[in-house]
């Protein structure tokens, strides 16, 4: 099939590179005149394993190509993906000024039936605001089908995501457009649910939703945890071994961040309401994820007492491994705390520390996690990623100024620091 994508983000990258993979000749549109130019020569604007090998693929085969033109790109597909971004406004709610505007673009340049897609997350009735916008501004005689198709990839596995889903939604109340959608995913081979738009995407911001509250429940049980003496991973592998329950997403640590949990919580608090429904549970969740930082902070202070003139070495600035990605990174927040409390820093991140140097200035940036333990005080850890779990422990303890490890991220056995002469801190464990 011919598919147009609308925008060049995490989301819009992955499944253009995945269906072009899948043999459908891909058209990505983005208004970055930069980002068209890099995909072009090749080169990946995000950090995203797997990625560049199957752009650089269907590049040779010419099933993808790039372009800043929406008018390009429509007129050149049978299927029309909007996948640019809906970043969260002050109040919490999302901002779809670029939907409305690409959904005008598209309209103005429609020149047949086509099926509009909309992939980005969106609150409930957008759809329904997409499809009018595109009968208001596209030539009366023009067919065309609205879809919600939500995304459901993580950053870091979004190759492994895309090609293997736990379920695909689409979300229209046309025939038509569903059977094209099925065709188009039938190669994954994973279970379709067809239903009306609004339900789709509710689907999306409730399984978010319900997964930041799994994990701020987690969270809430290591702070009972530690009062009570207790091993908050022995508590969520007990729980998560029912199957009702999950293993999944119940990991304890210094909170979820990212580009998607903290905005779509918010904005589907907002939404529900402004359809007149007090999501609370929800506001909740929120307010046991930005007081698990401050949780966090006051444990280093605790542990380290006066952090004027101290120096830290942080492990981890993304906000999950295996991406480069510092959309609200925790590690924003807990940095900016340690220098106004006068600590000074040296951080290293295998991967976001390019993307760190345009939030985070007055820190040392360093090649290795040893130059960062090299005479700190404490290390502390903010990222999971594996390079950290398999270091040479003891030479870390020989470059430390103190034996003091202090790990947000659980990825340490408490017992064996202990053998190896650290003081450890960790997350609900003792
Ligand atoms: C999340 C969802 O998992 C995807 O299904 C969804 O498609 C995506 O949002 C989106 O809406 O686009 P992502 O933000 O890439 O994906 O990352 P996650 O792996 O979900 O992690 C989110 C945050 O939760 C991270 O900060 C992570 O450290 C934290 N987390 C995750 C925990 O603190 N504990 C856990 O047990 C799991």
């Amino acid at each position: 099939m011919k598919v147009c994508i609308i925008g060049t983000g995490y989301v819009g990258l992955v499944t253009g590179a995945c269906l072009a993979e899948l043999g459908n000749t891909v058209i990505c549109v983005d208004n970055d005149e930069k980002k068209i130019e890099m995909l072009e020569r090749g080169q990946v604007p995000i950090y995203e394993p797997g990625l560049e090998e199957i752009l650089r693929n269907c590049h040779a085969k010419d099933r993808i190509r790039y372009t800043t033109s929406i008018a390009e790109g429509v007129k050149a597909s049978e299927i029309v993906f909007i996948a640019v971004s809906t970043p969260a406004r002050p109040d919490g709610s999302a901002d779809l000024t670029a939907v409305a505007a690409v959904a005008r673009e598209v309209a103005e340049n429609l020149d047949g039936y086509k099926i509009v897609v909309d992939k980005s997350t969106v609150p409930v009735k957008t759809g329904e605001k997409v499809a009018e916008t595109i009968r208001r501004y596209s030539a009366e005689s023009v067919e065309f089908d609205v879809v919600s198709n939500p995304e459901f990839l993580r950053e870091g596995s979004a190759i492994y995501d895309t090609f293997h889903p736990d379920r695909i939604v689409i979300g229209t109340a046309s025939e038509k457009a569903a059977r094209a959608l099925t065709d188009l995913y039938q190669p994954l081979d994973a279970p379709v649910i067809i239903t009306d738009i609004n339900s789709a995407e509710i689907i999306k911001h409730a399984s978010n939703s319900f997964l930041a509250t799994k994990i701020s429940f987690a969270n809430a049980l290591s702070r009972i945890c530690e009062k009570a003496g207790a091993n908050v991973e022995e508590v969520t592998r007990g729980m998560g071994l029912d199957k009702r329950i999950g293993t999944q997403f119940l990991n304890a640590g210094i909170g979820y961040g990212g580009s998607c949990f903290p905005k779509d919580v918010s904005a589907f608090v907002k939404i529900s309401e402004e359809l007149g429904y007090d999501f609370r549970l929800l506001k909740e969740v929120e307010r046991i994820n930005r007081e698990q930082i401050d949780f966090f902070f006051e444990k280093i202070k605790q542990t380290l007492w006066i952090l004027e003139g101290k120096q830290l070495g942080i492990l981890g600035l993304a906000f999950k491994p295996n991406t480069d990605d510092m959309r609200n990174a925790p590690s924003l927040v807990l940095i900016d705390r340690l220098l106004k409390e006068g600590a000074s820093i040296k951080a290293y991140d295998p991967q976001s520390m390019d993307k760190a140097r345009e939030e985070l200035e007055g820190i040392q940036y360093c090649s290795d996690p040893y130059q960062a333990a090299e005479g700190s005080e404490a290390l502390i850890i903010l990222t999971e990623w594996n390079e950290f779990k398999e270091m040479d422990l003891q030479r870390i303890k020989g470059l430390l100024h103190h034996p003091i490890v202090i790990d947000g991220r659980n990825i340490y056995d408490p017992a064996r620091m202990r053998e190896l002469g650290f003081t450890y801190q960790s997350v609900g464990r003792f």
